[in-house]
């Protein structure tokens, strides 16, 4: 049995934390000794009553406190996430774990989406994000040290019938992520992104009773409040999680034509090549912008030559 991992001296911030998976993350990094911001703006799903109530905050943070943990309340939006920020220092002065969690819905198909259903999507998961996160990064450098997760969703990685919006905002927030990881590294800052399926009011007038209580956000939590560890052993990582699995995906890249340039491309080509173009049984899984550069080095000596 390994010794219990803890979070004690450290002060989270998770978004949304009023109900679903950031309750749910909220209530596990406080059993385990850190300081945590519950925040929540309260609002409906699909983000037009904001500002709807303070309740939701309020009763985790009792919860929290009735089990010996230490958390405070906030009520902002994300879209004013320096406020939230400013809540973790004026109440214990710095800021180690940033949970980005915080999300709407706007579900419809594309014909029918209007410019404020992908607007309003994208403020709160995509801008939110941003000015939270951009909020806290100077207290992170300065520190040197830091924990950030990214919310994604399948719908972003693969698509998903009526959710363009959403799709768009949940994959914005990984390319996001990827280059925060980056430029993190040297500070000893760590990002990494999720894509959880969770029961929460978000997914639960779609899914059966069953489903709802296989996919408890609690099964959730532990994979994102390892990822906030000092000792996390990933960096940009993207993980899919819940019912009780994990695991990390990554690109995939077949190994591609390469055409010569001497005669330029022609469609022709394009065409001729296409089995090489789309062939998956050797393939590489590049991890950063030079992999696809180095792939044309013989073409470069050409052109040099
Ligand atoms: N449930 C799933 O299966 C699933 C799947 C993929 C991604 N997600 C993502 O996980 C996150 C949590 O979702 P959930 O399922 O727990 O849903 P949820 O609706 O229970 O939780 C989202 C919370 O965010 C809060 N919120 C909304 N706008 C806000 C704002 N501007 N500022 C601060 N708080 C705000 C809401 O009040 C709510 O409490 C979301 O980002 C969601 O997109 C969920």
């Amino acid at each position: 049995m390994s010794s219990e991992l803890r979070y004690d001296d450290k002060v989270a911030i998770v978004t949304g934390s009023g109900g679903g998976l950031g309750r749910s993350h909220a209530l596990l990094l406080a059993s385990r000794g850190a300081k945590v911001v519950v925040n929540d703006l309260g609002g409906d799903m699909a983000g037009r009553e904001a500002g709807g109530s303070a309740r939701p905050a309020d009763k985790v943070v009792e919860e929290i406190k009735a089990a010996g943990g230490d958390a405070v309340a906030n009520y902002d939006s994300v879209l004013d996430g320096d406020k939230i920020v400013q809540t973790a220092l004026d109440t214990w002065g710095k800021v180690d774990i940033l949970i980005n969690n915080a999300g709407i819905l706007r579900d419809i198909t594309f014909h029918n989406m209007t410019e404020d259903d992908w607007d309003q999507i994208y403020n709160v998961h995509v801008k939110g994000a941003f000015k939270i996160t951009h909020a806290a990064w100077p207290h992170m450098r300065e520190q040197e040290y830091g924990r950030v997760i990214f919310t994604a969703s399948s719908a972003g990685i693969y698509g998903n019938f009526g959710q363009a919006n959403y799709s768009m905002a949940k994959l914005a927030v990984f390319g996001f992520a990827q280059t925060l990881a980056l430029e993190g590294e040297k500070k000893n800052i760590r990002v990494n992104t999720i894509a959880p399926f969770a029961g929460s009011r978000m997914t639960e007038t779609i899914l059966d009773k069953q489903m709802v209580e296989a996919l408890n956000p609690a099964f959730v939590s532990p994979l994102v409040t390892y990822l906030c560890h000092e000792e996390v052993p990933v960096n940009g990582g993207l993980f899919e999680v819940g019912g009780g699995w994990m695991a990390q995906l990554r690109w995939e890249r077949t190994k591609g034509a390469l055409i010569p340039l001497s005669n330029g491309i022609s469609l022709e080509d394009v065409k001729s090549n296409w089995g090489k173009v789309v062939d998956f049984t050797k393939t590489d899984h590049p991890k950063d912008v030079m992999g696809g550069f180095q792939i044309i080095g013989p073409n470069l000596q050409t052109l040099k030559g």
